[in-house]
């Protein structure tokens, strides 16, 4: 019989997770770990941003152009640092470092995992207070030697396992190692991630979507078609829905994941290629959805398909439920 309880603690879980693999190393299992504590750090900075001095910005722009918040530099540094010392992890790829990091103290040299990451998603809103988040992925190392890029380089076929910390009116740890997703919300009278949402499934049609209406003028044909169809009312069709955008994917995703929506993130004659991240905002985001019943596209393929050429490079991403993802593609 399951062991598995709503209530349960992450690491009870986890425990009884693999009790399922009797030939598990365990060392997926410890890293994850090593992600909830680290998160359970960040989520504390990110707590108290108003009262000390972590909000704002640091004066410098990563390699995107992007101006770094405090809090950005702290995430990433907090997730380096468990990472690096945990002895799971070999090297990661983070979306404020310009260059993959490849681990070489002694923990790190017998490590299987690298873990791709965004550390801290919709930091333009943390000086309002809105819902931010960490995004990563995880996926077994390729090279016995020398990491190189190529050894991030994985679709999203290939990764072994994905999640988001949100830190919103409560923090959520949600993730998936491939059968099914997990929600584990953070108890902070024990300072524990327990067992809140098990199994989660997107509901296949859904009376929301997400996307940001004011760059409207520099759509494409199907997404116009679309937002419109979104809009018109129609009893049969089960609209109009309910547009709902906050700015920050990941709490966007999130509430999406529970309601049933979709969120979509297109090109534009400016951004060909969108603004979000393939490796370590969109594929993760892509795994959970599907393992929760949804789809993701970029338009052509699903963004599991999509074979990952640079480290930073972007996509045009729609994701959500089933039914309104097909309609999407379907104008
Ligand atoms: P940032 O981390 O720089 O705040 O970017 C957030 C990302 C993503 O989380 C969100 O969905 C999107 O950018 C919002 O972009 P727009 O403001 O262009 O809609």
């Amino acid at each position: 019989m399951s062991k598995i309880k709503v209530g349960m603690t992450l690491d009870e879980f986890i425990i009884q997770e693999e009790k399922g693999y009797p030939n598990a190393s365990g060392d997926l299992s410890k890293l994850l770990r090593d992600i909830g504590l680290a998160s359970k750090i960040i989520n504390r900075e990110v707590n108290k941003a108003g009262l000390v001095d972590i909000l704002g910005k640091i004066g410098k722009e990563n390699i995107q152009g992007e101006e770094v918040f405090k809090l950005d530099e702290f995430a990433n540094d907090t997730l380096i640092s468990f990472l690096k010392y945990g002895g799971q992890c070999a090297g990661v790829a983070s979306e404020e470092e310009d260059e993959i990091q490849v681990f070489n103290n002694e923990e790190a040299q017998n490590a299987h995992y690298l873990v791709l990451f965004d550390p801290l998603d919709g930091s333009s809103n943390i000086d309002t207070n809105a819902s931010i988040g960490t995004i990563f992925s995880i996926v077994r190392r390729l090279s016995e030697d020398t990491i190189t890029e190529k050894d991030f380089f994985r679709t999203g076929r290939e990764i072994v396992a994905a999640g988001y910390v949100l830190y919103g009116s409560s923090t959520m740890l949600v993730y998936s190692t491939g059968n099914g997703v997990n929600g584990f919300t953070l108890d902070p009278s024990i300072g524990e991630f327990c067992l809140s949402h098990y199994q989660m499934k997107t509901p296949e049609t859904a009376k929301q979507f997400s996307v940001n209406y004011g760059t409207i003028a520099h759509w494409n044909q199907r997404l116009k078609s679309f937002t419109n169809w979104c809009t018109l009312e129609n009893k049969e069709e089960g609209t109009p829905l309910t547009l709902r955008y906050i700015g920050s994917m990941v709490a966007d995703f999130h509430r999406n994941l529970l309601k049933g929506g979709i969120f979509i993130y297109p090109a534009s004659p400016k951004s060909p290629n969108g603004k979000l991240r393939l490796l370590y905002e969109c594929i993760p985001l892509a795994f959970l959805q599907e393992q929760a019943g949804g789809l993701s596209t970029n338009e052509k393929v699903s963004i599991l398909d999509i074979q990952p050429e640079a480290l930073h490079q972007r996509t045009p991403i729609a994701l959500g439920s089933k039914k309104l993802v097909e309609k999407f593609l379907s104008f």
